[in-house]
């Protein structure tokens, strides 16, 4: 009995110190959209090389559509270190203290993706990642989904059809002069409750990639989606700066390594995503997709092009010029 204790003893010991010296590292990834959407696939990606990388060292657990967390909450979640990983929108910065962020949200800033990536993947991308250091974070890449297109319950054409429209958006205030900028109503919304705030009629419409429209399933409460596309929405993966310090060099080098992959993979396949999505809303026959003319664009962005103007203070007039500098957009100009 007492030989066959202390074998107990040994073996319970012996799976302890292989555990240890195994030393599974969890990382807690949280989002809020589908797992069958651009950063829904590229953390599933992350995940499975960091995986590989590290020898099984780092276990990343993709959590989607706010299971763990909602926009708001995922944010302090992240800083008091109850996930280690986040995706958030660039557009939910701002109350985070890094309204620079919202540039990303500037009607029409960027005509395609080319010219976004002279920014994100660029030194301006650099710099606006490394802001986030003094808020206990470290930002690791910039992500892509795709351009925002408006979405109603009545035919969009012109901006005058969201007049008086009340337009759920993110927790930006760029975003919130967008809206204005077309006399539409701004009411800032958690991503998790605009399904339901579209079929009860708290909201009339909204604005997103169609791959977050189609995924969220937005089309069974929505009749017109206009492909607008006035506004870019992209992601900035993010870390709690402590917990990533405190990794063991070999496998923050590695996990690096995973994460340019996975940007890779995830500019990629967001601009197919959206394709795919768009196809999906057309088939459902539910959605009416409407594809605006050269003169309808254009009374887009010239009704919009104040916001320019009117916000270049809140993101920082040396950034914004730097970006137009970039992108060759001058809302003077249109
Ligand atoms: C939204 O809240 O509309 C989006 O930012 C969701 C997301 O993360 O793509």
């Amino acid at each position: 009995m007492k030989f066959r204790s202390a074998m107990m003893f040994v073996l319970a010991f012996g799976v302890c110190n292989l555990a240890q010296a195994a030393g599974e590292i969890v990382i807690k990834f949280s989002h809020v959209v589908a797992a069958d959407t651009p950063k829904g696939k590229a953390s599933e990606f992350f995940a499975k090389k960091a995986a590989e990388l590290t020898k099984g060292r780092v276990k990343v657990e993709v959590y989607a559509n706010s299971a763990l967390y909602k926009d708001k909450e995922e944010m302090e979640a992240l800083q008091i270190g109850s996930v280690q990983m986040l995706a958030p929108s660039l557009a939910k910065f701002g109350p985070l203290g890094a309204k620079e962020f919202e540039v990303f949200d500037f009607p029409y800033i960027f005509d395609d993706t080319a010219e976004l990536h002279r920014v994100t993947q660029g030194p301006i991308g650099a710099s606006l990642l490394a802001k986030l250091e003094a808020k206990g974070i470290k930002g690791l890449s910039f992500w892509d989904n795709g351009f925002k297109s408006f979405s109603a319950n009545t035919p969009i054409k012109m901006p005058a059809d969201l007049k008086g429209k009340k337009m759920r958006i993110q927790s930006s205030k760029v975003l919130e002069e967008e809206i204005r900028s077309i006399g539409g109503l701004p009411q800032v919304m958690a991503f998790s409750e605009v399904y339901q705030a579209l079929q009860t009629g708290v909201v009339d419409g909204t604005e997103n990639p169609v791959s977050n429209f189609y995924t969220q399933k937005m089309h069974e409460v929505q009749k017109y989606l206009t492909l607008t596309h006035h506004g870019y929405l992209g992601y900035a993966v993010i870390v709690n700066k402590k917990f990533w310090e405190g990794l063991p060099a070999d496998v923050r080098g590695q996990l690096e390594t995973a994460m340019k992959e996975a940007t890779l993979y995830a500019n990629k396949i967001a601009q197919e995503e959206n394709d795919s999505a768009l196809e999906g809303v057309k088939k459902s026959g539910k959605t009416i997709v409407y594809v605006p003319n050269k003169d309808e664009k254009l009374a887009f962005k010239k009704a919009m092009a104040p916001v320019h103007t009117k916000m270049a203070d809140r993101v920082g007039n040396e950034l914004l010029q730097a970006i137009y500098k970039e992108t060759g957009f001058d809302p003077n100009k249109l």
